[in-house]
């Protein structure tokens, strides 16, 4: 079966479609993006993405393409044309097409948007689920907008390559205050021996990841601990468990954190009933 994009208003085969050579996104990373989860062929969580979609946009001023209603319609269509009913979407909105120049165009062009989605193996990430993933930490490189979901993700990139190049799945970056502050695509956790649950405030340093905050009201409904606050690598290395979160891994147990195991090198107990109850406070649309 051909996989099939949405781009600029129109539906097309992904080895046919294509883009301008000149659209900011490519030249500049002058976009944004989000990646939703889909299961039992539902969006998960699809107003909360939207609503960060728009403050993303806000932020770098590029106008929304089409009314709010429409691209959840074009999102609901393009899975179903790719018949994804567990996976990922992915939606990017670039400020659009004008002859290469740093500032902004002088006359508004429209913006460019492609939406793609895909099939994932639901048992394949329980089975990584099941065994855990390993962390490296590497010092923060990024600008400090990181609270914009921006497709400029170059750091992000190549901490990723170095976890992959270590053995490790993800990387976390540390700030210059010593304290880590998210992973390359994901929000970073920790449990305490004492079973507090603590995640960095989304105020500095992170992306306020969709997951982590219906994570948040998750873990509030279950009257579980909860502490917003950094953490540093030597906590977490002696921490009680740790895990990281985004939409493509719900809640995913890291087992070793620069090659150290974390407890007794298992998924723990809070992270995997994390997992198993998340989804019980999730929207789906
Ligand atoms: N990334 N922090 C960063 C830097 C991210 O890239 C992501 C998600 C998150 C978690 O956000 P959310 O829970 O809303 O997915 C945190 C997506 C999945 C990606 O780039 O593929």
């Amino acid at each position: 079966m051909s996989r099939i994009a949405f781009v600029n208003g129109q539906y097309r085969d992904i080895r046919d479609a294509s883009v301008n050579i000149e659209d900011r996104g490519y030249q500049f990373a002058d976009g944004v993006y989000e990646v939703c989860e889909v299961r039992g062929g539902k969006v998960v969580d699809l107003p909360r993405h939207m609503t960060r979609l728009q403050r993303s946009l806000k932020e770098l001023r590029i106008a929304m393409p089409m009314p709010l209603s429409s691209l959840e319609v074009v999102i609901h269509e393009v899975m179903r044309r790719n018949r994804v009913t567990y996976g990922l979407v992915y939606l990017q909105i670039t400020r659009g097409v004008a002859r290469r120049d740093h500032a902004f165009p002088l006359r508004p062009v429209r913006p460019a948007i492609v939406i793609t989605a895909r099939s994932l193996s639901f048992d394949k990430n329980q089975e990584t689920a099941s065994r855990g993933i390993g962390v490296i930490t590497i010092r923060e490189n990024r600008w400090p907008r990181v609270d914009i979901k921006s497709i400029a993700l170059l750091p992000n990139v190549l901490a990723k390559q170095q976890a992959r190049e270590s053995g490790a799945y993800e990387a976390w970056f540390v700030d210059g205050e010593g304290y880590v502050t998210e992973g390359a695509s994901s929000n970073a956790w920790i449990v305490t021996d004492d079973g507090k649950i603590v995640t960095r405030s989304a105020d500095t340093g992170i992306l306020a990841g969709v997951t982590r905050a219906v994570l948040m009201d998750t873990i509030a409904s279950l009257q579980m601990h909860f502490e917003e606050r950094p953490f540093t690598p030597d906590e977490a290395y002696k921490a009680a468990e740790a895990f990281v979160t985004a939409s493509s891994q719900i809640v995913m147990p890291v087992v070793t954190i620069d090659n150290r195991p974390v407890a007794d090198g298992k998924p723990g107990s809070v992270a995997k009933r994390l997992r198993e109850q998340f989804h019980r406070f999730s929207a789906f649309s």
